[in-house]
């Protein structure tokens, strides 16, 4: 192992006991800190979000359970300070990284982090830690559907939960990539914040009229693809209001409801229902290509791919933390910083 500054035996660190989504089962505790192997870095995290995909994983619901006890988070940002002895790790000893937490292992919610180098991209002076620890997730997810629509050759696309710090993103790329986009949320307020970035098509699911409203306007500019993070009722909504031939992109479960979607616009209709997991996008390109990736995006962190912070907490608010989130996620992400906000 080589270092650059002592590691100490022993971390604060956030440990989940069981996945039933009790703030209880959540506690701070000190942990050891593990040291890296051929292969692997360790992080001391400077900052990391409470994310959806960390809200369907203490409850047990996201598509990967690690072994408990566990520390959960799956990404954030920090600086490299001990590594293994390989090429990748020894370039990126010293180095300000965001980091994303392996598939069977602690995670982010921790003084340090153990994972792999193929898990961390150098972070540019441009990017600070806020954005910096929202880096992986969003931005490359919000860039990979926005690129999959324009492959596609989309004329113009349909997404959901709109006003989500993704959802934004995804507003920011069309404008910015000039495609025309229907954006749905669930509030007023949220359809006018995004009227307010300069928008044009934004419907609010729970004004009267909306299936009609979406249907006229997905036939008038011929949406035939859609990105969903709800599931539940809204893909059946969302799909049926669609022309005949369009394809629903299913990349969240916000309702934590099975997709559903009518027999007839698949049978009859020839739609379709796919699913996106931007594990699986990125284990299609090569470690390189996924550096040179983080370098294209890092410019358009602080404009088209930026996430609003609602507040920065130690370790030990993690529980307030999370249940103001989950009231009103649009407000803004919380960070957890375990060295101090
Ligand atoms: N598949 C992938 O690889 C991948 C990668 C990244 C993100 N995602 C998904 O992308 C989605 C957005 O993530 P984010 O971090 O941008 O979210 P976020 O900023 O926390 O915002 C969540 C948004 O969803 C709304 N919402 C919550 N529950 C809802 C429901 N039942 N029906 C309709 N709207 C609801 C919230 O509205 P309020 O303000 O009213 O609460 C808020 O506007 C999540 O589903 C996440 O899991 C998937």
């Amino acid at each position: 192992m080589r270092a650059i500054e002592p590691i100490p035996d022993t971390m604060r660190a956030i440990v989940l006991h069981a996945y039933d989504g009790a703030l209880d089962s959540l506690r701070v505790e000190t942990r050891p800190v593990p040291r890296p192997e051929r292969g692997q870095v360790l992080v001391k995290m400077s900052m990391a979000p409470i994310n959806p995909s960390d809200l369907m994983f203490l409850k047990g619901f996201y598509g990967i359970r690690k072994p408990l006890p566990v520390v959960p988070g799956w990404e954030g940002c920090g600086r490299v300070v001990a590594v293994g002895d390989d090429w990748m790790s020894r370039w990126l000893l010293g180095k300000r990284v965001a980091c994303a937490s392996p598939n069977k292992t602690d995670g982010t919610w921790a003084e340090y982090m153990l994972t792999s180098a193929n898990r961390c991209l150098p972070l540019s002076d441009a990017v600070d830690d806020e954005q910096g620890a929202m880096l992986i997730v969003n931005p490359l997810t919000a860039w990979a559907l926005v690129d999959i629509a324009r492959k596609r050759g989309a004329r113009a696309v349909v997404q959901t939960a709109a006003a989500s710090a993704l959802g934004k993103m995804i507003v920011r790329l069309c404008q910015h990539f000039k495609l025309e986009a229907i954006h749905i949320v669930r509030r007023e307020e949220q359809a006018e914040s995004l009227r307010q970035m300069g928008a044009p098509h934004v419907l609010n699911s729970q004004a009267e009229g909306f299936e009609q409203t979406l249907r006229k306007l997905t036939h008038e500019l011929d949406a035939r693809l859609a990105f969903e993070a709800v599931s539940g009722m809204t893909s059946a909504q969302v799909l049926r209001a669609m022309p005949a031939g369009s394809t629903l992109i299913l990349y969240g479960a916000l309702s934590e409801s099975a997709c559903m979607a009518d027999p007839r616009d698949l049978i009859f209709e020839r739609k379709r229902v796919e699913g996106f997991w931007l594990a699986d996008w990125l284990s299609g390109r090569s470690v390189l290509q996924q550096v040179r990736l983080g370098r294209q995006i890092q410019p358009l962190v602080p404009t088209l791919l930026r996430s609003e912070v609602r507040a920065k907490v130690p370790l030990e608010q993690v529980g307030e933390a999370i249940q103001h989130y989950a009231e009103k996620m649009s407000a803004g992400k919380w960070l957890i910083a375990p060295w101090g906000a």
